[in-house]
């Protein structure tokens, strides 16, 4: 099976981390576009507009399904990507609010969605884990730490302080949504931050779980074919890619 994976930059690459490691894909596409990153603090019709666009790039090859690896265009414009599409395509939100549902048993459980503006704005999740009955569901917009990501800060004192900042009056939560596809990347600091003590929900193990429960993959494959794209500098993600993914 040929898989095309989407997101606005780099995010998505914890994402193909997650099926590299569950080796459930025969070929990788994954397209970042990286000229127009940060989608988390766009408005919907230009989320929507974008999404489209990137639609229309992987209609240049002949893959089988999609997996929209960024939660501000999975809590936007799925259906209209659906709609448009020659192809499956599968978003990590309700992927996500699933995962959390398998771990979490306790629906008095607190559960911390952190996201873009963009995708904590849609409630997207929210919506999903009230129908589930979960009572104590908090959502918070962290969009700063997506140029830190892309930037390559992990280690920063800007990490860090961004952190104290968003952090500051947070009580430990028994759960944490990693609500954008950027922030696994800086998940061993934001888990250290609360003590290693919250359970973190993650888009690309989310989506695997996902897929799992609803394609029945037969043989795995060990050494797929990669290919990346990007819409602006696409051996900076590359080089990403390269070191994140240990190419
Ligand atoms: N990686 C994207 C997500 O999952 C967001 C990054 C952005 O703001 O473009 O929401």
């Amino acid at each position: 099976m040929k898989v095309g994976v989407f997101d606005s930059g780099i995010g998505g690459l914890s994402v193909v981390k997650s099926l590299l490691e569950h080796q459930l894909f025969e070929e990788i596409i994954y397209y970042g576009d990286t000229a127009r990153v940060p989608y988390g603090v766009k408005d919907k019709n230009t989320i929507l507009r974008y999404s489209l666009d990137a639609l229309e790039f992987f209609k240049n090859f002949d893959i089988d399904l999609l997996i929209v690896a960024c939660n501000t265009v999975s809590a936007y414009a799925l259906e209209e990507m659906r709609e448009a599409a020659p192809f499956e395509v599968v978003g990590v939100v309700e992927a996500g609010a699933l995962a959390c549902k398998n771990a979490m048993n306790n629906t008095q459980s607190n559960i911390l969605i952190l996201g873009t503006k963009a995708t904590v704005n849609s409630k997207a999740y929210e919506n999903l884990l009230s129908s589930y009955a979960y009572e104590n569901v908090s959502a918070l917009a962290t969009s700063l730490f997506v140029p830190i990501v892309e930037e390559e800060l992990y280690e920063s004192e800007v990490l860090q302080s961004t952190m104290r900042h968003y952090f500051k009056d947070i009580q430990t939560p028994d759960a944490i949504i990693l609500g954008c596809t950027h922030f696994p990347l800086i998940s061993a600091q934001i888990s250290a931050y609360f003590d290693d003590k919250s359970k973190l929900i993650h888009s690309g193990e989310a989506i695997v779980e996902y897929l799992e429960s609803k394609i029945k993959f037969a043989k795995k494959f060990p050494e797929p074919k990669l290919k990346f794209f990007a819409s602006e500098n696409p051996d900076a993600l590359k080089a990403v890619a390269k070191k994140w993914l240990n190419l």
